[in-house]
């Protein structure tokens, strides 16, 4: 036959197709999120997320020694306290559980990266991401303790913070606030797509964050919308935000693609607990090649414009980098 365009030529061998390959992945770019609950000799392992763990401080070498180990220098940290109130007092405590899980990988890991989830939800008895007035979380007053929070963490040695309560106008004041108490070069990460999603289920249960009452959705968004996920990742870019970063990840692939073709400040996905845990559960049930769909999601995350990926399965995927399976 005489063809001129044979697009097989270039898929003829594996290293014909690794080198014409157009996303490329690495170690880098992966963040782990962490799990630190108060209490002493705990790791529990989350019972809708096989292999991932609660820990205690004086248990996190177990994770930190496995992270380190696998190139995976990067960690989105969540606490879990004991005791939780109407303000989430001990969100902003200096020493609640994040503070001095910060503290202590620093000591002990001084070459980890620390991100800190900024959110009331974990802290509240009501389980919800902010001050309540009534039964709606009141915006305005929910700003100063994100605030709080979000200086603390720093002031505690966090890397960079990440807002992820969808309040207004939170990424321009927690600016000002952390400029204020002079930590100017601490970055913030903006949970800026976040929509009210089911795939959060195993998160809440990891960290026993779910609402007492209702739901998010007056804070978090409507999955039907993608315009209004490009309004809020343009606010958080007006007002500072470092990153912007899109949750869940694989059911929006599309917004990724879009607030990474609209913006020039990188782009984080968050694969949660819920996508996790269909994997897991497909691949022990032996419906699915686990590594296989692993690699293909994470890469499909990546290909669809995220330059950062934070993951459960940060430390599988950073095994397959090196095994050269991807990347
Ligand atoms: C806190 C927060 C949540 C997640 C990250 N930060 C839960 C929620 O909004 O209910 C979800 C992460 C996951 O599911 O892996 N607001």
């Amino acid at each position: 036959m005489d063809l001129l365009y044979r697009p097989r030529r270039l898929r003829t061998s594996d290293t014909l197709r690794k080198m014409v390959r157009e996303t490329r992945v690495s170690k880098e770019s992966l963040i782990y999120p962490l799990f630190a609950v108060d209490g002493e000799g705990i790791v529990e392992e989350i019972s809708s997320m096989e292999g991932q763990y609660r820990y205690s401080v004086d248990r996190l070498s177990l994770i930190m020694d496995r992270l380190v180990a696998a190139g995976v220098k990067k960690v989105l940290l969540f606490g879990i306290p004991e005791h939780k109130d109407a303000c989430g007092s001990q969100a902003y405590e200096e020493d609640g559980i994040v503070q001095r899980t910060i503290r202590y990988i620093k000591e002990n890991y001084p070459s980890v990266y620390i991100i800190t989830d900024v959110c009331m939800c974990e802290y509240t008895s009501h389980g919800h991401c902010g001050i309540l007035c009534g039964e709606t979380v009141d915006n305005d007053k929910t700003l100063a303790y994100l605030n709080r929070i979000a200086v603390s963490h720093a002031r505690a040695g966090a890397d960079m913070v990440a807002p992820s309560d969808m309040m207004d106008g939170r990424i321009g004041s927690m600016r000002e606030a952390l400029d204020e108490a002079g930590f100017s070069e601490v970055p913030i990460m903006a949970y800026s797509a976040k929509y009210a999603s089911a795939f959060y289920g195993p998160f809440r249960e990891a960290a026993g964050s779910a609402p007492a009452f209702g739901d998010r959705k007056s804070y978090q968004m409507d999955y039907h919308n993608r315009k209004e996920a490009l309004k809020e990742a343009e606010l958080d870019a007006a007002e500072g935000a470092d990153i912007i970063m899109v949750k869940p990840a694989l059911s929006y692939l599309d917004i990724i693609r879009e607030v990474a073709d609209r913006h020039d400040i990188p782009v984080a996905a968050y694969s949660v607990s819920g996508e996790y845990a269909m994997i897991k559960a497909a691949s022990k049930a032996g419906f699915i090649d686990e590594e296989k769909i692993i690699c293909e999601s994470a890469i499909s995350i990546y290909r669809a414009g995220a330059n950062i990926l934070i993951t459960y399965f940060a430390i599988e995927l950073a095994g397959f980098i090196d095994e050269g399976k991807i990347g």
